[in-house]
């Protein structure tokens, strides 16, 4: 139903569980390199499902590249930086969302690519820096699943 991309993403464990939340919702999951793993190794496969999961990742070299072959009506930034609260937007059947490295977060370049009001942001309680990777990233996927009647489920 969507696509999930993470971008240079750093941590296995975080991987994993998004393979797995991708799996449960019928989301297709893109790794952009360079990864912070070998998508192989027993951290992520514990996390996340099987070989058979695995199988359905693709690892593209670039964000350029990736987005090119998805030729999406529109793409999402989901950032900490984002301009627009991620609730206010009306998700649509092959939505892309792109999340950040554990570490760094989206790139300003990336951001910057991104029109405004599709750059999302979770709310946090003030003084707070960020959610892990693979909470936001099910805090996205299952509101726009959800305001898509939990199509397929
Ligand atoms: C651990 S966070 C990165 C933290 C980084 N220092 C930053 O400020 O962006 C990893 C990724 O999770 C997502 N994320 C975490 N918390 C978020 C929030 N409150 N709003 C939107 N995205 C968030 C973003 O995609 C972010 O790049």
């Amino acid at each position: 139903m969507f696509d999930v991309v993470l971008f240079q993403p750093e941590i296995p464990p975080n991987t994993g569980n998004i393979i797995r939340l991708c799996a449960n919702t019928g989301s297709r999951l893109h790794l952009i390199r360079p990864l912070g793993f070998d998508i192989g190794e027993k951290a992520v496969r514990r996390a996340g499902m099987d070989y058979a999961e695995l199988a359905s990742v693709r690892v593209w070299n670039g964000l350029e590249e990736c987005l090119r072959a998805l030729h999406p009506a529109r793409w999402f930034a989901v950032s900490t930086r984002g301009t627009r609260r991620y609730d206010e937007v009306r998700f649509q059947p092959n939505d892309v969302f792109v999340f950040g490295p554990e570490t760094r977060g989206l790139p300003e370049a990336v951001l910057a690519a991104c029109e405004p009001s599709r750059r999302l942001r979770i709310p946090m309680l003030a003084g707070n820096r960020s959610l892990n990777l693979s909470n936001a990233a099910a805090v996205l996927v299952y509101e726009a699943w959800r305001q898509n009647e939990f199509a397929g489920s």
